[in-house]
Order: C-alpha cells, then sequence, then structure tokens
C-alpha cells in the first residue's frame, strides 16, 4: 500500500505537470482519480491509463524513462560543460551577487518540471560566497531544506560543515547547491527531466561564481554535472572538469552517515581538493 501511495504520487506529479503544459493526451480516457484508484487497486491498470511502458515491477517507476528520449528528447543525461557554450567574459566580483539574485529572479516560483507539483515547498536557490574558490553540489534537498529553503542545513548538512571546517574553511567562504532546487518527492533521486529542466540555472550559478574546484557529492550529482553514469568508485580519485573547474566526486554526506568508515575514502578526496587549492587543512 506505500509503495502504491508513492506511485500514486510520483505518477499524479508528472500528470498535473503535463497537463499544465497543455498535454491532455495522459487524459483521454481516465481522470486522475481514476488513475489514482486502479493503481490503488492494482498496479497494472496505472501503466494502461497513462498509456506509456511502465515497468510496474521495477522498485520505483520512472514515468519519463518509458517515454520515447527520441520524443521528448529530455530525457538524456548531458554533461554541464556540453548543455549551453562556456560564457564569454567573466562577471566581475561586485556583481556577482547581484547577478545570483538575478537568476533566482528567473526561477521565480517555477513550474517547470513536475517536482514543483510533488509537494515542494521552498525553492532551495544555493548559498554562500558569489566569489567561492570551492563549490558543493549536492542531489536534491531533503525535507530540512525544503522547509527553510537553504542546502545542506539538515542532517547532512552538519556533517558537511565539518568537512569545510577539516578543510580549513567556513561554510560561508564556499558555495553551496544541488543538481535540483526543489526537493525531490520521498528524497528519491531527481528524475533526467528534473535535473535537465533545472540545472540551465545551476550551469549559470557556476558561471557567476566560477569555482576553481567543484566537489560533486555522490553518484547522482556525479552523473548530472558529467553527464556520464558511472560507479562512484570509478569516479573518486581523479580530476574530471566541470564548466572550466576542476570536479572531485567524494561520497554524499547522508551516505557516509549511514556508513561512516567511509569518511577516511572522502578524506582522500578532499585532501585532492585542499592540495589543488593550496590549503592547509584545520588548525
Ligand atoms: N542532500 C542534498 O543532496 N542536498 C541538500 O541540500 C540536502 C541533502
Amino acid at each position: 500500500m506505500a509503495v502504491a501511495d508513492d506511485k500514486v504520487g510520483h505518477v499524479r506529479a508528472y500528470l498535473e505537470y503535463f497537463r499544465d503544459m497543455g498535454v491532455h493526451e495522459f487524459y483521454r480516457n481516465e481522470t486522475l482519480e481514476a488513475v489514482e484508484l486502479s493503481a490503488v487497486v492494482e498496479a497494472e491498470p496505472v501503466a494502461a491509463a497513462i498509456e506509456v511502458r511502465v515497468d510496474v515491477a521495477a522498485p520505483a517507476i520512472s514515468v519519463l524513462e518509458a517515454l520515447s528520449p527520441t520524443e521528448l528528447n529530455i530525457a538524456k543525461l548531458v554533461s554541464l560543460t556540453d548543455l549551453a557554450p562556456m560564457p564569454s567574459a567573466r562577471v566581475s566580483a561586485e556583481l556577482r551577487d547581484a547577478a545570483l539574485e538575478a537568476i533566482r529572479t528567473d526561477i521565480g516560483d517555477c513550474t517547470r518540471c513536475p517536482l514543483a507539483y510533488g509537494g515542494r515547498r521552498k525553492i532551495v536557490f544555493g548559498n554562500g560566497d558569489p566569489n567561492a574558490r570551492l563549490m558543493f553540489v549536492g542531489e536534491g534537498p531533503g525535507a530540512d531544506e525544503d522547509e527553510q529553503g537553504v542546502p545542506f542545513v539538515g542532517k547532512s548538512g552538519q556533517l558537511l560543515n565539518n568537512m569545510i571546517a577539516a578543510m580549513g574553511l567556513r561554510r560561508e567562504d564556499v558555495y553551496v547547491a544541488n543538481i535540483v532546487k526543489c526537493r525531490p518527492p520521498a528524497n528519491r533521486a531527481p528524475e533526467p527531466v528534473e535535473a535537465n529542466t533545472c540545472t540551465q540555472f545551476l550551469v549559470r550559478q557556476m558561471d557567476v561564481v566560477q569555482p576553481e574546484v567543484v566537489v560533486a557529492l555522490g553518484a547522482t550529482a556525479a552523473a548530472y554535472l558529467l553527464g556520464v553514469k558511472q560507479t562512484l568508485a570509478s569516479l573518486r580519485g581523479q580530476f574530471h572538469q566541470v564548466r572550466g573547474a576542476k570536479c572531485v566526486v567524494t561520497f554524499h554526506p547522508a551516505y557516509l552517515l549511514r556508513d561512516p568508515t567511509k569518511k577516511g575514502d572522502a578524506w582522500k578526496d578532499l585532501q585532492m581538493v585542499m592540495t589543488e587549492m593550496g590549503l592547509k587543512g584545520k588548525g
């Protein structure tokens, strides 16, 4: 029942999103209530109702994966470097705050992707020093961030703050953002269409701040930043490139909270960053 509820919530967010986009195909014969009812009674009719090939046996339903990427061309994994040309000029230091504010204004009360319909409360834009040399990118806001509108303020955020302090920096010295700015329901990973819709703003934030180093927190952040779907193990221990910055991939703090034995490995990743940036670490 709980799984069915999750699936219904996920499908509902997509249906409402497409309805607002003027796509009424999904409603041809079924009302949302009918979809909901049939989903609760039996998973199979949900797929029929929305007329896409959804693998109802899969643990998490992925409506967009079931749609043809060639038709919609929105479910592709594209690196942020390839998403848009690099800016020809750098925003001067004193204008960066205002430039970031302008991006936030452009986002507005965003309804560009289904996450707007998935129960999000606040858009979590990102925060920190507009002139930061170091940027951290997570996956997407959790419950605490959704409530406060600030990235990494919950338990993961406390650990991230400790990691930053161990590097000899303060949280306000770095810039922190996420792949998506709205909380995915039930803290699931962002869908490609959600990430691909949202990262245009992260690209602009990165182009304003122009950090020297970007740390990807977890495999999902790494996948969307770098446009590759690989294991964390295969991405760690080397410098990648993202929008002119060096990119290091490490464990997501939430993962480290679940498995503290990996903290030593995460520290090795951060030491790579410190050496690159000439940071001496705490005390
Ligand atoms: N996890 C993330 O990936 N981002 C946040 O902002 C908080 C938790």
